[in-house]
């Protein structure tokens, strides 16, 4: 995770983008985060945040973490869209090189990969899931997929199409190994077809829950933490066997982001 130091609302980059930001608040709300996944059993690491990156603290998006038998521990890093996004990505980098991590820079010519926003692991790390539309580009996934096909990853594309639902993260969220949380109207109805495939059991969200970022949440040891929950996704978790731990992320959310964009997962 990254502290909210600098944290700030200085472009329109997504349609959730509002002001004013009360930095004190979006302290208190990270700090609250973070003790969320420690409560969960879940150790948390920081990275230094930088001045003028307003929006570091969203550390799901610099880099694509992953394991390969071939090449251990290993990270992709991002070609954002926005450019103030892009200065993020060598603190990144640099963070994971320092800590042992194989650097697969991908030559991605022009196109755009936001990371863990977009690129979203299969729970049995099988596959990865990968959505593009409006900040990952169909050509950055299609280069993307070309190197993971290499350690043996096949990556599954899907077409977003809400621009509330930007990045995949805001849409998608594995529950476990059999069941996938999903907005279907985020999905081209192609895409959706391909998800119904892939997993036994399928919930959906409403538009409105979706835009409350419901499906931003992380499953950590049985828990679901999310911002908040409605009747229908606190009848899916229990179906799932989890225990729903709500952390409000209101700051954050001025900026489009939520539980899910606030960190990287290292495993
Ligand atoms: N303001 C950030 C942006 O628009 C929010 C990023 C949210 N991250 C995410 N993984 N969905 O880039």
């Amino acid at each position: 995770m990254c502290p909210p130091t600098f944290f700030d609302v200085r472009e329109a980059k997504n349609p959730y983008m509002r002001l004013p930001i009360d930095r004190a608040r979006a302290h208190e709300q990270w700090d609250k985060l973070r003790c969320a996944f420690t409560d969960a059993g879940v150790a948390v690491i920081t990275i230094d945040p930088v001045a003028e990156l307003e929006d570091m603290v969203f550390a799901a998006n610099q880099v694509f973490v992953g394991h390969s038998a071939r090449i251990g521990n290993f990270i992709v890093p991002s070609e954002m869209r926005c450019l103030i996004r892009q200065k993020e990505v060598p603190y990144y980098v640099e963070w994971f090189r320092d800590r042992g991590y194989k650097v697969v820079a991908l030559d991605l010519k022009g196109e755009c990969l936001e990371g863990h926003g977009d690129l979203i692991w299969h729970p049995d790390q099988s596959r990865i899931w990968a959505g593009y539309g409006f900040r990952s580009t169909r050509g950055g996934i299609e280069r993307f997929a070309a190197a993971m096909r290499d350690l043996g990853f096949p990556v599954i594309p899907v077409s977003l199409v809400d621009p509330y639902c930007y990045h995949l993260d805001t849409c998608f969220c594995p529950l476990n190994h059999q069941a996938v949380l999903i907005y279907p109207g985020a999905f081209a109805s192609g895409s959706l077809g391909t998800i119904r495939q892939h997993w036994p059991r399928v919930h959906e969200i409403s538009r409105d829950e979706a835009h409350a970022f419901l499906a931003n949440g992380v499953v950590a040891n049985s828990r679901y933490i999310t911002p908040r929950v409605s009747p229908n996704l606190s009848r899916i978790l229990e179906q799932e066997a989890l225990t729903p731990i709500i952390v409000d992320t209101s700051e954050f959310e001025k900026s489009g982001g939520s539980v899910f964009c606030m960190k990287a997962s290292l495993d």
